[in-house]
């Protein structure tokens, strides 16, 4: 995940998370892997504070090395933060605990969501026998948060062609939920599609 990202193929994709915080005072990414969102996001906010989370400890062992504060943390079980007091809560490709985020959340605070959609790495998801990215999933996470209490602000399709070496093909690959599942070694060099919805969510006043 460090190298793929590190490489610059998702930076469109950080730049959309980036452009949705708004102007936060307080950056919290959950589920944040090496951190490599919230550095972005912390480099466009540097008054904020911004605050890895993770299960992972490996995970977040990166996101220090780039001078992240961490802690690891469960998403599941709850974030180790007081109600009300993040600005900009941040979930890229994670776990979504809809109303975790939402009670730890500042009253003018937003949650940015980036999940891919049907057309994420669909090429070579069908030429290697890889995983699907179940349809439907926009409207049960607006569901989910709507639950919480959070309505949907606001959402960007960012979706654009990328192209990757063998290697950064083998790492989409294996950042991804197909890790875990045998298939094919994926050929390359080729074109890929990135297609993620980025999706901001607040308490607006059907929900004050
Ligand atoms: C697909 S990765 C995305 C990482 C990062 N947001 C990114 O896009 O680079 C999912 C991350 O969520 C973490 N994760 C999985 N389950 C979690 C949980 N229950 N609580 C916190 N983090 C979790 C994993 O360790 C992993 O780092």
């Amino acid at each position: 995940r460090g190298r793929l990202l590190g490489s610059g193929v998702h930076e469109p994709l950080r730049r959309a998370v980036v452009e949705a915080c708004g102007e936060p005072s307080t950056i919290v990414e959950a589920g944040a892997g090496p951190g490599w969102y919230l550095a972005g996001a912390a480099a466009a906010h540097p008054r904020a504070v911004p605050l890895a989370m993770n299960a992972s400890v490996p995970a977040l062992r990166r996101a220090a090395a780039i001078g992240l504060a961490c802690v690891v943390a469960d998403t599941w079980a709850g974030l180790p933060l007081r109600a009300g007091c993040v600005d900009a809560l941040l979930c890229v490709f994670a776990p979504r605990n809809a109303a975790e985020f939402s009670r730890v959340l500042s009253g003018s605070g937003r949650v940015v969501v980036a999940a891919p959609t049907t057309a994420h790495l669909a090429g070579l998801r069908a030429e290697l026998g890889l995983l699907d990215v179940a349809d439907g999933k926009a409207d049960r996470l607006v569901g989910q948060m709507g639950d919480a209490g959070l309505d949907r602000v606001g959402n960007r399709l960012v979706e654009f062609e990328a192209a990757c070496t063998r290697e950064q093909l083998r790492d989409l690959v294996d950042m991804g939920p197909n890790a875990f599942h045998e298939h094919a070694a994926p050929r390359g060099p080729r074109t890929v599609v990135v297609s993620v919805l980025v999706s901001v969510f607040a308490r607006t006043t059907r929900h004050p």
